[in-house]
Order: structure tokens, then C-alpha cells, then sequence
């Protein structure tokens, strides 16, 4: 099949792209680089099956004959979407109508990356699909969860208006090899502070839990939904119900690293959630999905990419 993956030089887009090519299929590639880098596809390039074409989706849009059009671009984290919050809003704007476009054009399957996120700060535990979130629409974090509300709510129009053959993932915290060292969330947070042997910062009181996704699961996730007949007009979200404190992450963190490191506290930031999980359920029952791999063996690996990264740098 022709895949046309935009975000792909992004920390997800790149290790799905990669999955297609392992299965044979062809992709073309789209990023801009806004948050993306070179090197997350720099073996991808050098694939005869591999396509990339440097473009920014909110603004112009592309011919590619597509079987699957997979929309991923989007600054994703706290840090790259308070830095661009007018591209967070017309990726998930103009990105997702352009994108929604070539699907159309070529009678394509479509697949949304959208986000926990539009659960906002949740009141329901864990959230189902048909849980309809809790967002400030004009809080510091709306930029992001406004705009995958919007890809949402466009996507799901077009499948409605057009029969197009539409599928949103809600993607639940992700984490592994590729994740930028400075991209804010928590993971990478603390493992560069880690091997930088500096204080582990916890914002609260390192109560509140989060879930976390090993990327080959997630990866594994998306693919089956990407390639399974009969899904249209589905919304599935795809995480880690298995809940962590994040002062137990922290603990975690610095044992792997082996550093004897102190940790301090800083104040919650604004709109942040308490809590966050995932209901597998309908991932389990529409492609028998569920995450393997243990949060350890996952930051083992995480630790050693970073550690190889944070080396070139020095
Ligand atoms: N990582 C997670 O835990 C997570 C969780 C939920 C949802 N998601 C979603 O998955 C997708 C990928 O996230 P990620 O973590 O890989 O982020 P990332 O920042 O590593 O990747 C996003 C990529 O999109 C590119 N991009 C952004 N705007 C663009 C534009 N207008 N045109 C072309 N390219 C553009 C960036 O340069 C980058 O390479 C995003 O849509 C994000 O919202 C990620």
C-alpha cells in the first residue's frame, strides 16, 4: 500500500514510518521540521520505499496517490505548543482539512493522531471513548487540545458528509528513543536531568499519576488500526492503563541512571491534569491490542538512546 505520513520526522511519525517500510509498503513522508529533526529519519532516507518531501501541511498541501493518509503532524508537547500556538491551532486546522482532502481526492483510508488530551482534565476514571473531556477553551493548554478537538470534529465530518473511510486515535503519554531531551514532558525531563546528574524536578507533590506508552507498542497499536478492514468511523484510544505516581517514576528513573540525586518540587503548572488513563477495552475487542512492554524495560531503553544523544551534543 502508499502511505502518506505527515509528522514524519517527528518522535511518532518516524517509528511508524519505519514499521510500513518493515512491512513493505511504500511511504511518503511530509514534515516541516518545526519540531521535528533530520536524524530521526536519516536511515528512512536511504530506503528505495521511502518518499520525504519537505512542507509545512497547514499551508500547502500535496499529490500523492495514497491508499492511507496518516495526519501526525502537530507541535505535541506543553513546551513546543505554548512555543507555537498559532501552528498547534492551523495543524490541527488547516493540517487536518488539507490532509482530509488528498484522502478524499484518492478514495484514501484516513487516520487522525489525536490525543488524551481532548479529555482534558478528566472527571471520569479511567476514559472511555464516549467520555466527552473537560476543557478550558481558553486556557494555556487550549491551543493543543482545541485543535485535536477541532481534527476531531472535522473528521468525523467528513466521514459523516463524504463516507470516508475516517479513524481518530486518541493517543495516551508516549515515550521512547526519538523523544527530544528538552521537549518538557516528564519523561525526558527527568532522565536528562538524570544523566546531567542534576536535581529530578517534580511539579506538585509527585501524587498525581500518569500512564506511559512504550513507542513499539503504541506503534503496534496504530498499525493494526491503520490496516484492519471494517473500522471506519472508529474512535480508539491507545495507551497504558497501568498508572504510575510521578514521584515513583522519579525513583524509578534515578535507580536506572544509578546516581544518587535529590529531588525538589516545584508548583503545578496551570490546566495541568490530576490524573489521566486509558480504557483499552475497544482496542482489545477491535484488534486484540493491549501494551507489553514493562515501564523498566522501556526506560532502560529510553536512558540508553538519551545517553547516546545527550554524548553527541557534548
Ligand atoms: N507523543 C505522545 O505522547 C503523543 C500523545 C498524544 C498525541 N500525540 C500526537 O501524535 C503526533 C506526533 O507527536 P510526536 O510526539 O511525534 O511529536 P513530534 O513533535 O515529535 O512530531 C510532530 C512532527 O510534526 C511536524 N510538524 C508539525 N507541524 C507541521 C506542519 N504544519 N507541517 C508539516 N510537519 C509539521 C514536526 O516538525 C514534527 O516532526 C501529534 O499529532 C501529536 O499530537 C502524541
Amino acid at each position: 500500500m502508499r502511505i502518506l505520513i505527515t509528522g514524519v520526522a517527528g518522535f511518532i511519525g518516524s517509528h511508524l514510518a519505519e514499521r510500513f517500510i518493515k512491512e513493505g509498503h511504500k511511504v511518503l513522508g511530509v514534515d516541516n521540521f518545526i519540531t521535528g529533526n533530520f536524524r530521526n529519519i536519516k536511515k528512512l532516507v536511504k530506503s528505495p520505499n521511502f518518499k520525504f518531501k519537505k512542507l509545512d501541511i497547514s499551508k500547502k498541501t500535496i499529490d500523492f496517490d495514497a491508499d492511507i493518509v496518516m495526519h501526525f503532524a502537530s507541535p505535541a508537547s506543553p513546551v513546543d505548543y505554548y512555543r507555537y500556538p498559532l501552528e498547534t491551532l492551523k495543524a490541527g486546522s488547516y493540517g487536518t482539512f488539507n490532509t482530509l482532502n488528498i484522502a478524499r481526492k484518492n478514495d484514501a483510508r484516513y487516520i487522525l493522531a489525536s490525543t488524551s488530551e481532548v479529555y482534558g482534565d478528566p472527571e471520569v476514571h479511567p476514559q472511555k471513548e464516549s467520555y466527552w473531556g473537560n476543557v478550558n477553551p481558553i486556557g494555556p493548554r487550549a491551543v493543543y487540545d482545541e485543535a485535536k478537538r477541532f481534527a476531531e470534529a472535522t473528521t468525523a465530518a467528513y466521514h459523516r458528509e463524504f463516507g470516508l473511510d475516517t479513524r481518530i486515535i486518541r493517543i495516551f503519554n508516549t515515550y521512547g528513543p526519538r523523544m527530544k531531551p528538552d521537549d518538557g514532558r516528564v519523561i525526558p525531563n527527568f532522565i536528562t536531568q538524570a544523566l546531567k546528574g542534576e536535581k529530578i524536578t517534580v511539579y506538585g507533590d509527585g501524587t498525581q499519576t500518569r500512564s506511559f506508552c512504550y513507542i513499539d507498542d503504541l506503534v503496534e497499536g496504530i498499525y493494526r488500526l491503520s490496516i484492519k478492514d471494517n473500522l471506519d468511523g472508529e474512535v480508539v484510544n491507545l495507551g497504558n492503563p497501568e498508572e504510575y505516581r510521578i514521584i515513583d517514576l522519579a525513583k524509578l528513573i534515578i535507580d536506572l541512571v544509578g546516581k544518587d540525586l535529590e529531588i525538589t518540587y516545584k508548583k503545578l503548572p496551570k490546566d495541568d491534569p490530576k490524573r489521566r488513563r486509558p480504557d483499552i477495552t475497544k482496542a482489545k475487542k477491535l484488534i486484540g491490542w493491549e501494551p507489553k512492554t514493562p515501564l523498566k524495560i522501556g526506560l532502560k531503553k529510553t536512558i540508553k538512546y538519551f545517553k547516546k544523544i545527550l554524548g553527541e551534543k557534548t
